[in-house]
């Protein structure tokens, strides 16, 4: 959602906040600020809109080697400059950014207005500028411990004080904070792609954990100051992976790495002699795999959606009943662990709140959970029980794309697992190894042809509401294919299940609202048909997605792309990608902004 980044070395800090600004605008981008410590007294400028904006404000720059930066996205208080981060304590002497959300703010307010405190802005977050000013003796550091624990709610924060430059003090309870460590320079960021065009060294702050950072050092300690020896960690991605490299936009290019994304999702997963995945962060042994008698998936969004096709696969395949579920909903249901089950925790960014909490609380009442990330070093993946990284790249469009694809990779490769200790032959093994392998060539063959689906969008794009229907394990590619039109595009788009309009949803139909199917030649391509049929006869408009020579379908459809011809279990990567363009080509021919929708974060880091 928000963004911090805070720097403290050598170089002009204005330029570093923006730099790392930039970076962290896919996060949460309504508006901007910094805050430029100097000799005597620091100085703060903010902006709404663009980071674009900030930089023109700070025109070439202010002078000042420490300083601390955020993009924010609103929760508290409207997109205004007065709620825009870094907040101060009124009298030029603390200021902070802060991530997350201040619950009991108001009860706080109240009472340092009775003191005599005068806000500035709507926010939940300026709260603590002020109560660091009211706590303040001689140090920061102790002052930010000492206000911890008048707290409610979550948080990552980053500090200063014109009493103590060069020194930036950060916390986190719920909220990412990392330590990006140069030469003779020190970061504090809330992402490691704020930092990465500096250094690769970082250090992943905990819950309940605090840092100072001053040019040439760092010291990380517990909220009673007891020192906590931190590892540094090596990010792996390069500077390239989060720039657009000739493409358009970040969606465009995280649609086309699919082909590779898939490939290495794969890369040494797979055992052809024994026809069989190898997952080693699963960190179980065979015994235990071969106990596990339900496997729950919990996600939101994009990665719900693939949740569902992988516990689709899990059951059909490996034979396991399995069940996905919306991590927002899993927390508060006080959910009973049954014995033998295992939980999988799947998120991209590993930070999504609702998944994290939801996580907890099973793990809380004794479940095994294991994460399914794409974010090294995130907190999902430190905090689950072991798991599988999708090494995907950076996601930087706030549509997840490429993600989605490598998760279902990984569902099928710990499918393929499951299958083979139970009553998968060697050969069964084997063809659906093969199956999985020809994904990326047909993935190409799919993106060679994207100028179909951009004469399709053009041709669809002034329709206001979509219907997207599918069925079986195409069921979830429906709801991605309506959730991706209606993020990026802001056109109404509604998935079901093919079976299931004619239980309401076709009452909405008319000459005004196309219906998109998805036609796999599988054993539901019938009824599906028979599903068609409905809508057509209804003067709905149809259009399909079918396979390759299936003209039985483009003879019923007023517009049909087709999709290569494939074993039927891999028909959602083939059918997915399709969607991803229909939605990107639906978003730029109406102008939109693509790699950063309204009203949207890339990662949800509050409930
Ligand atoms: O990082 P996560 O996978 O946990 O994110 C979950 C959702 O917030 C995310 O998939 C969201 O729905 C995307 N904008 C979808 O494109």
């Amino acid at each position: 959602m928000c963004g911090i980044v805070g720097y403290c070395g050598p170089k002009a800090a204005s330029q570093v906040l923006i730099e790392g600004l930039k970076r962290l605008e896919y996060r949460g981008y309504d508006s901007a600020g910094v805050c430029i410590l100097k000799d005597s007294g620091f100085k703060v400028i903010r902006r709404t809109g663009k980071i674009r904006n900030l930089q023109e404000a700070l025109g070439d720059g202010e002078a000042g080697n420490c300083g601390i930066g955020h993009t924010r996205w609103a929760t508290h208080g409207e997109v205004t400059e007065e709620n825009a981060h870094p907040h101060t304590d009124g009298n030029s002497e603390f200021a902070i950014v802060h991530n997350g959300i201040i619950e009991n703010y108001q009860m706080l307010k109240d009472d340092l207005e009775h003191k005599g405190r005068v806000f500035r802005s709507s926010t939940d977050s300026e709260v603590i500028a002020h109560l660091l000013a009211e706590h303040y003796r001689d140090s920061l550091e102790q002052a930010l411990r000492d206000i911890i624990p008048l707290l409610k709610g979550t948080y990552g924060i980053a500090a200063v004080t014109s009493r103590e430059p060069g020194k930036i003090i950060g916390a986190r309870n719920g909220s990412p904070l990392v330590i990006g460590i140069g030469e003779g320079e020190m970061f504090l960021a809330s992402d490691v792609t704020a930092v990465l065009a500096y250094t690769k060294q970082v250090v992943y702050l905990n819950d309940g954990e605090m840092v100072c950072i001053t040019s040439d050092e760092y010291r990380t300690c517990d909220v009673h100051d007891r020192i906590i020896k931190k590892q540094v960690e090596l990010v792996e991605w390069e500077l390239e992976a989060i720039e657009k490299q000739g493409f358009k936009s970040f969606m465009e290019k995280e649609i086309y790495e699919q082909v590779d994304s898939v490939q290495r999702a794969c890369q040494g997963r797979i055992n052809p002699e024994a026809a069989t995945g190898h997952l080693g962060g699963l960190n179980m042994l065979p015994g235990e795999l071969r106990e596990i008698e339900r496997i729950r998936v919990i996600a939101a969004g994009t990665s719900y959606h693939a949740g569902m096709i992988g516990c689709y696969l899990l059951e059909k395949v490996a034979r396991i009943p399995s069940f996905a579920e919306l991590s927002s909903e899993v927390r508060y249901k006080n959910p009973v662990i049954e014995p033998h089950s295992l939980y999988f925790a799947v998120s991209q960014s590993g930070e999504t709140a609702d998944t994290l909490y939801a996580m907890r609380e099973l793990q809380r009442k004794g479940a095994k959970v294991l994460g399914l990330c794409n974010v090294i070093g995130s907190t999902i993946a430190r905090e689950s029980d072991g798991g599988v990284y999708l090494h995907s790249g950076p996601e930087i469009a706030v549509a997840s794309t490429k993600a989605f694809t490598s998760q279902l990779t990984i569902f099928y490769i710990l499918t393929l697992l499951f299958a083979r200790m139970k009553h998968y032959s060697l050969e069964d093994g084997l063809k659906f190894i093969e199956a999985l392998e020809s994904v990326p060539g047909h993935l190409q063959t799919i993106l060679d042809r994207a100028h179909q689906v951009e004469a399709l969008a053009k041709k669809y794009a002034g329709f206001k509401d979509f219907l997207f229907l599918g069925r079986g394990i195409n069921y979830p590619v429906a709801l991605e294919g309506a959730l991706k039109l209606k993020e990026i595009s802001y056109i109404h788009a509604e998935g079901y299940s093919a079976a299931e309009i004619k239980h309401g949803p076709i009452a909405l139909i008319n000459e005004q609202t196309p219906s998109l199917f998805i036609v796999p030649d599988d054993h539901l391509r019938d009824k599906i048909i028979s599903n068609m049929k409905e809508v057509k006869a209804r003067r709905g408009k149809l259009i399909a997605l079918a396979v390759e020579g299936d003209y039985g379908v483009a003879d019923i459809a007023d517009d049909t792309l087709f999709v290569p011809r494939a074993h039927e279990l891999i028909y959602p990567f083939l059918m997915v990608v399709p969607l991803q363009l229909f939605a990107y080509y639906c978003a730029l021919e109406l102008g939109c902004n693509v790699d950063q929708p309204r009203n949207l974060a890339k990662s949800v880091t509050v409930e």
